[in-house]
């Protein structure tokens, strides 16, 4: 079993689709470890995606990320970390081949796109730790 971490971000929040968001985790197996709405600070933000330090969209993607309250969440199943990247879709919801992902339902453009999660398992460490340190040792 895999722990991966995931956002739903503050656009499907806003728009009420946090429900039915959780609704495809579940249908699709995965346990949902831990849960919680939380609304970022800037400073959290920030360090959040530190490693994006330098790109021309940090600006923006910190803005939209302390928009509103997002849904942050571990969730576990075997090789859960790319299960669920291939749930959420590509970062760009309009380049989705599977109309039914969740970045193509969810999301409206590459900034805007709905959802996160983690993409290797030292990131999905690092970031469980970042959000729920009580999970890790
Ligand atoms: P995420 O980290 O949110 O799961 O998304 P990802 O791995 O698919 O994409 P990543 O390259 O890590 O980018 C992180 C987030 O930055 C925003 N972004 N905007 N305007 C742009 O060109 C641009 N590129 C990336 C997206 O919100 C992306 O999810
Ligand atoms: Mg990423």
């Amino acid at each position: 079993m895999e722990k991966t971490f995931a956002i739903i971000k503050p656009d499907a929040v806003k728009s009420k689709s946090a429900g039915k968001i959780i609704d495809r985790i579940e249908n699709e197996n995965f346990d949902i470890v831990a849960i919680k709405k939380i609304h970022l600070t800037k400073d959290q933000a920030e360090a959040f995606y530190a490693v994006h330090k330098g790109k021309p969209f940090l600006g923006e993607l910190v803005d939209f990320m302390i928009s509103g309250p997002c849904v942050v969440m571990v969730l576990e199943k075997e090789n859960a970390i790319q299960a669920w990247r291939d749930l959420m879709g590509p970062t760009d919801p309009e380049k989705a081949t599977d109309p039914n992902c969740l970045r193509k339902l969810y999301g409206t453009n590459i900034g805007f796109n709905a959802t996160h999660g983690s993409d290797a398992p030292e990131t999905a460490e690092t970031e469980i730790k970042f959000f729920f340190p009580e999970l890790l040792g």
